[in-house]
């Protein structure tokens, strides 16, 4: 699986491609690969010049694509992250704390405990301070609200038959429906949210959770070689 970061194109409009090219055997194998990647003891990847420590079973920012695209469409297109930002599904903390500011109020959250012992190790290792949570999405986050919230969250609608999976698969994009379900009452007046969407997910649930939105599609890419779309969706509440 390549590490380098899928190219970003601009899209004008809201529209998901109608042709919704579905997971084929391309995309099952770069799949089984990744759970293969995940599972081991992982490579180093670098934030501003520090290394930082992605265990086993954590998302690895420098194998899948989806964390560099999210990052880099949200750095390329500024679209004025600040204030008090939430990163769910925070895996290693690379998304929110590549996106740290001075005065940002930063908190990163994830169910499972290895994410978030790895993002506090980072943020030590960054010597940035945020909080940080364990939490199954909103549910330690009752009554706060967030002037951004964003989520690269799991993208393969697949049953979860391995740990690793837990960061990869979302069955009948159950995550996601619970997300853009309860996300608009964690939104500040103005509040927006960023999340990362794809061709692997359950198109149901996307169209019907964006259903309660106004969105559009911030950037989007195509990998050729796991037959794999995304796009960065911004949306605020209808
Ligand atoms: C694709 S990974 C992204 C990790 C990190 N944000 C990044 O981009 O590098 C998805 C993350 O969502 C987390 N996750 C899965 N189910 C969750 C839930 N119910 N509540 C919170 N986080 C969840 C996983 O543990 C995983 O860290």
């Amino acid at each position: 699986m390549s590490s380098q970061p899928a190219a970003i194109i601009r899209t004008a409009g809201a529209e998901f491609p109608e042709t919704w090219v579905m997971p084929g055997h391309k995309t099952w194998a770069s799949h089984a690969r990744h759970v293969a990647h995940l599972a081991q003891p992982q490579p180093g990847v670098s934030l501003n010049g520090t290394e930082l420590c992605v265990p086993a079973n954590v998302y690895h920012p420098g194998i899948g694509l989806s964390s560099r695209f999210l990052v880099d469409a949200l750095c390329a297109l500024k679209p004025g992250i600040e204030g008090a930002v939430l990163d769910l599904g925070c895996g290693s903390g690379f998304v929110g704390l590549s996106l740290h500011q001075p005065g940002m109020k930063l908190v990163l959250a994830d169910i499972s405990p290895a994410a978030v012992a790895s993002t506090s190790e980072n943020l030590r290792r960054l010597g940035l301070a945020a909080e940080v949570m364990q939490s199954d999405l909103f549910r330690e986050l009752r009554g706060r609200r967030f002037d951004a919230i964003i989520f690269n969250p799991p993208l393969l609608d697949k049953r979860v038959e391995h740990t690793a999976e837990v960061a990869l698969c979302d069955p009948d994009g159950r995550l996601l429906s619970r997300f853009l379900d309860e996300a608009h009452h964690h939104l500040a007046a103005q509040g927006k949210l960023f999340f990362t969407a794809s061709n692997l997910m359950n198109r149901g649930a996307l169209l019907g959770g964006l259903s309660k939105y106004r969105y559009h599609i911030i950037a989007s890419a195509h990998d050729g070689q796991s037959e794999v779309s995304r796009w960065v969706i911004c949306a605020t509440p209808a």
